[in-house]
C-alpha cells in the first residue's frame, strides 16, 4: 500500500460523475421543501431512513429508481447551481484538480424544465469551481438509453447551440445498460458531431452489460473513451485494442459494490488491466448514493490492491491526466 496522505495529495482527474448523483440527502429533502415537491409515498420521507435505503442497491435498475425521483426536487436555474458547488466544495478538500462531469437533460426536460436552465446551473458552478478552488472541468450531456432514439435526437438537436460554442464539451450514453446496446444511438452520436468537430464523444458500456457492448460503442459510436468498461476483461482481443488505441476506462469502484456488479472492490480486474496495459481513472460516479467521492474510491482500492507501489499510483494518476479532455497547457500544470 502507499500512504492515505500520498493519495489524498495526489492530483486527481474526475471523469465519471454524474452531477445528479451527488445529490446527498440533506441537500434533497431541503430542494423538495424550497421548491413544494411532493415525493412518492414509497419514498423514504427523512435523511435517515433514505441514507439507510442507500447502503445496498439490488442492482443498476434499483439505484436508477431512486436517482429519478431525486431529480425531481430540482427545479431552479440555481438549484442546479447549489447541487454542483456542494460537490466541488467537498472534491477541493480531496486534491482534485480536473472533473469530467455528466447531466441528464432528460431527467429534467421530461418535467417541463428548459436544457438551458439545467446547463445554466452547472455552467454557472463549473466557473466559480476554476475561480474558486482552480479545478478545470467539462461538461458531458448524457442520452438516456432507456428514452426513445427519436427523443435523443430531439435532446441533441436542441443542444447545437450549447455543442457549438464548446458548453458541451461531450456526449455521453447512460441509465439502464442491458437492453439497449450502444448501436442504437449511432445517428444520435453522428448528429452531435456534425454539430462540433471538437466534440468528444464516451458511452456507458461494460458495466452491467457484456464485453461486446464496449466494442459496439467503439465501432458505431466512435467513442474515444468507455465508462466503466470492466467487463472487457472477458475479450483478450479487445483488451489489445483499448491499450494500444490508449482508450481509458473510467472505473467506478464503490459504484460497482453497491450496485452488486462485483462483490468486492478487490474483486474488481484492475491488475488485468494494469497488465495488459490499458489505461484507467478511478471515479465516484454517484458519491451521493455509493457511500464515497473521489478520495474514498482511492483509499479503498488503495486497501484492496495492496501490492501497489507508488509507481503505481502515480502511473494511475498520470493516465487520468492523459486520458482527460484538457491542452496540453493544462496537462502540463496538473
Ligand atoms: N446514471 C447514473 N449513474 C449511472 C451508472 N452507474 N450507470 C448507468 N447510468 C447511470
Ligand atoms: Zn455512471
Amino acid at each position: 500500500t502507499v500512504s492515505e496522505q500520498f493519495l489524498q495529495e495526489l492530483p486527481k482527474c474526475e471523469h465519471h460523475l454524474h452531477l445528479e448523483g451527488t445529490l446527498e440527502p440533506d441537500l434533497l429533502f431541503p430542494l423538495a421543501k424550497r421548491n413544494n415537491v411532493t415525493l412518492p409515498d414509497t419514498f423514504p420521507q427523512t435523511v435517515e431512513e433514505l441514507q439507510q435505503k442507500y447502503t445496498q442497491f439490488k442492482d443498476l435498475q434499483d439505484f436508477l429508481n431512486y436517482y429519478y425521483i431525486g431529480t425531481n426536487v430540482l427545479i431552479q436555474e440555481q438549484d442546479f447551481y447549489d447541487l454542483a458547488m456542494e460537490y466541488f466544495k467537498k472534491v477541493s478538500k480531496q486534491g482534485l484538480v480536473h472533473a469530467e462531469l455528466f447531466y441528464d437533460p432528460q431527467s429534467h426536460t421530461e418535467r417541463g424544465i428548459s436544457l438551458d436552465t439545467v446547463t445554466a446551473g452547472f455552467n454557472r458552478a463549473c466557473i466559480d469551481a476554476q475561480q474558486q478552488f482552480g479545478i478545470s472541468t467539462r461538461l458531458i450531456m448524457c442520452l438516456l438509453r432507456h428514452t426513445t432514439v427519436p427523443e435523443c435526437l430531439d435532446l441533441v438537436n436542441s443542444a447545437k447551440a450549447l455543442i457549438q460554442d464548446g458548453t458541451i464539451h461531450g456526449i455521453g450514453l447512460d441509465s439502464a445498460e442491458k437492453p439497449f446496446p450502444p448501436e442504437l444511438f449511432k445517428d444520435c452520436y453522428s448528429l452531435a458531431k456534425s454539430f462540433n468537430p471538437n466534440l468528444q464523444l464516451t458511452a456507458h458500456a461494460g458495466e452491467e452489460g457484456p464485453a461486446t457492448y464496449v466494442s459496439n460503442a467503439l465501432d458505431h459510436l466512435n467513442v474515444t473513451r468507455i465508462d466503466h468498461g470492466i467487463n472487457s476483461t472477458q475479450d483478450v482481443e479487445l483488451l489489445k485494442r483499448l491499450a494500444n488505441d490508449r482508450t481509458m476506462l473510467s472505473v467506478c469502484p464503490l459504484s460497482n459494490v453497491k450496485l452488486q456488479v462485483i462483490d468486492k472492490v478487490g474483486n474488481l480486474p484492475l491488475q488485468q488491466l494494469v497488465d495488459n496495459n490499458v489505461p484507467f481513472s478511478l471515479n465516484s460516479d454517484d458519491p451521493a448514493y455509493f457511500g464515497g467521492y473521489i478520495l474514498d474510491n482511492y483509499l479503498q482500492v488503495n486497501r484492496e490492491f495492496p501490492q501497489w507501489d507508488y509507481n503505481t499510483w502515480i502511473q494511475i494518476a498520470k493516465n487520468a491526466v492523459l486520458g482527460s479532455w484538457i491542452t496540453e497547457k493544462r496537462q502540463d500544470e496538473i
